[in-house]
């Protein structure tokens, strides 16, 4: 496949310290998930700081009805295509459900995450999985501790909600997020909370936060691919949908279809011509030919 495009990854974050940089500098983050080659290839092109491997790949590309379902074999097959789209960006792989259930588990899931191309690791977790995020740092991973709304578990906590809207819930988000940063995470990721919340957590700690629907005050922000091009029915509400993707594709298949079905495709420039005149036997042979 040639490659027309011309990338601009010399300007976008490639380190955790360069996203710090951009942090301390009071640089916005654009971050969006990417699940493919060449979608990668495209985000890294546009500029794009951080591209997210996301288990909602499992909802968005693979049709499932949660993230929960994926698996760590698809997210290392996903996050290779997106390193190999994407060479000279920041890549933060998603560790799926059941991946991190104990340290050692961890260890072995995140190594193979970075083993496929990513930069860091993000995983879903609460204050009685500090140990996993001490044990990822004190290996050596760069974490990325996603707190609030957690896709992982809406089939058993909770649903799809925003969380942190009563004192008593945003004090547990924003004591979380400390004590995950004391244990080691170097970033934080905040889903579906108050903008009050997310200044809250950015005033205690010293990290790179994101929000997926938290409000301006974070560092950065993600939305998910599928959501930005148009493809989900009922977006959650702070998904701003910036192009009409699918009508642009149904329009090309449909065109495809009727080309196919009018005889215009394959038109005489798309054939292959014989190298070497074909012969009588040839004309027998097309003669003998079954009628369909
Ligand atoms: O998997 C994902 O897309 C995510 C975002 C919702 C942040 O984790």
């Amino acid at each position: 496949m040639s490659d027309g495009s011309k990338s601009s990854t010399d300007n976008v974050p490639k380190t955790l310290d360069d996203l710090n940089a951009m942090r301390r500098a009071g640089k916005p983050i654009a971050m969006l998930t990417c699940y493919d080659f060449p979608t990668a290839r495209l985000l890294a092109q546009a500029g794009v700081h951080i591209l997210l491997v996301g288990d909602s790949a499992a909802m968005t590309v693979l049709g499932q009805d949660s993230t929960a379902t994926a698996t760590l074999d698809y997210m290392c097959l996903i996050t290779q295509a997106v390193r190999r789209g994407a060479l000279g960006s920041f890549v933060l792989a998603d560790m799926p459900a059941g991946s991190y259930e104990v340290s050692e588990q961890a260890i072995a899931t995140a190594g193979r995450l970075r083993a496929a191309g990513a930069d860091a690791v993000k995983l879903e977790v609460d204050r009685s999985q500090m140990h996993i995020v001490e044990a990822l740092a004190g290996a050596g991973f760069v974490l990325c501790a996603h707190l609030g709304l957690l896709p992982q578990r809406v089939k058993t906590e909770g649903g799809y909600r925003a969380y942190g809207r009563t004192r008593s819930e945003a004090m547990e988000i924003i004591e979380t997020a400390v004590a995950m940063r004391r244990a080691g995470a170097a970033m934080l990721l905040l889903e579906a909370v108050p903008d009050a919340v997310s200044e809250a957590v950015i005033s205690q700690v010293d990290c790179v936060v994101l929000g997926c629907g938290a409000g301006k005050s974070c560092h950065g922000h993600v939305l998910v691919w599928h959501d930005v091009l148009g493809f989900t029915a009922k977006p959650a509400k702070f998904v701003e949908t910036f192009a009409d993707v699918p009508a642009v594709m149904l329009q090309a298949a449909q065109r495809y279809v009727a080309a196919v079905m009018q005889r215009q495709y394959p038109a005489a420039k798309h054939e292959y011509s014989m190298k070497e005149p074909l012969g009588e036997s040839w004309s027998q042979l097309i003669a003998n030919k079954p009628k369909r």
